[in-house]
């Protein structure tokens, strides 16, 4: 059986109900054989397409497959590389190795004759541009196995996409494009079916969800502003990429009052990140912070109503929630029980924990993904 290491993102549980939910889309059989730090090893019943999956995941860094073990590791790396590479000058990485047995392997094969160039990798860029994935080149020893690269996160592309873009609204502030495709994967929505983004702010969740193929978009803000750079931002996007078969519409509206414009049971998925409150600096107070958490509980709430209805039967919504911290204590805001009360399941994102946290150390805000599939 096929054997693969994900070597994942800085949220690993994020990531790893991601590949879970693309697995389940691409119907791949598939067993979790053990996780060490970001690593995630995975068997699978035959090989996967890694850049096919690799080409619609946000969280992982690195895919990789283990090439089978015959004699040593020295030994094995040395006849993979004159298998893989028959011809010309032999380039190859190996990380989680001592580097004096890259040293014997580089040896070992100029000995056959063969011309030799050990590249030292210090990021997915560096493989990328040393086209190591297309040379079955970058080797990693983990767990005494060793695997070889088969895909790397497009880095650049998601950067371009990040700071690229020609409309980027700093007020309403930029889900990071690899967390929007993370939220738009576990929605698992089929590639021809409408999915709206009910605060679309400029768009990073739908520019993403068009990156990844699909073509019914719908979105929607408060903010005339951000829905003219939503517009600009998926316009850039369809003329570089030159994509005339998207359909989508823009609405200013309030998430509240969106059946007005968009018709009942027929929204396959919602994936938002919402408004989360204004701009914190550190230094406000409990009292402050939940006034604030109450308003938005009813925003969400509120939200949460009109969404229901405009929703298919069995239709999700990706939402993140997020949670305050102040000082060390933690603020989170109280709406799940209404939100259920509505017509809404929360599906666990993970065995551990309903709900997944994407933050970083020193933020005041975490953002809380959530699943809610509808009655
Ligand atoms: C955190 S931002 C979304 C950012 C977006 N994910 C992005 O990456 O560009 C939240 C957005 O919600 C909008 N908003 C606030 N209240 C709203 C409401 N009641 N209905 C719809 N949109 C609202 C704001 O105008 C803002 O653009």
């Amino acid at each position: 059986m096929p054997q693969y290491n994900f070597f994942l993102g800085n949220h690993p549980a994020l990531s790893t109900a991601e590949i879970k939910a693309v697995f389940s889309a691409e119907d791949v059989n598939y067993e979790i054989t053990g996780k060490k730090g970001k690593n995630l090893f995975v068997s699978t019943d035959k090989k996967i397409n890694s850049l096919k999956i690799m080409d619609k995941l946000g969280g992982t860094i690195k895919i990789a497959r283990a090439v089978d073990k015959k004699k040593d590791t020295v030994s094995d790396i040395v006849d993979f590389l004159q298998n893989t590479q028959s011809e010309g000058k032999i380039q190859f990485s190996l990380s989680g190795a001592d580097q004096k047995d890259a040293l014997k392997i580089k040896k070992i094969l100029k000995e056959t004759g063969r011309n030799v160039r050990y590249v030292e990798i210090k990021n997915t860029a560096s493989i990328i541009h040393n086209n190591l994935v297309e040379k079955q080149g970058d080797l990693s020893m983990i767990d005494g196995l060793i695997f070889v690269t088969e895909a790397v996160q497009p880095i650049e592309e998601l950067s371009r996409r990040d700071f690229g873009r020609p409309g980027s609204d700093s007020l309403s502030g930029m889900l990071p494009p690899k967390l929007a495709r993370i939220m738009i994967n576990l929605a698992d929505a089929p590639f021809a079916s409408k999915i709206l983004d009910a605060f679309c702010g400029s768009g990073t969740i739908l520019t993403e969800a068009i990156a990844m193929g699909y073509k019914n978009i719908f979105g929607s803000d408060l903010s005339e502003r951000a829905i003219e750079d939503t517009e600009t931002n998926i316009q850039w996007y369809l003329q570089e990429k030159n994509l005339n078969d998207i359909k989508y519409k823009l609405f200013l509206s309030d998430a509240a009052n969106l059946d007005n414009v968009i018709e009942k049971n027929s929204i396959q998925a919602i994936i938002s990140e919402p408004y989360m409150g204004k701009p914190l600096h550190g230094n406000e107070g409990k009292i402050y912070i939940l006034k604030q958490t109450e308003e938005l509980a009813q925003l969400y709430i509120n939200s949460f109503k009109t969404l229901h209805k405009i929703l298919r039967q069995d239709g999700s919504i990706i939402f993140i929630i997020p949670t305050f911290k102040i000082k060390n204590e933690l603020v989170k805001i109280d709406c799940i029980d209404e939100i259920k009360k509505i017509g809404f399941n929360v599906e666990p994102l993970s065995e551990e924990s309903p709900f997944l946290r994407y933050g970083r150390e020193g933020q005041h805000l975490a953002r809380d993904v959530w699943k809610f599939v509808k009655k």
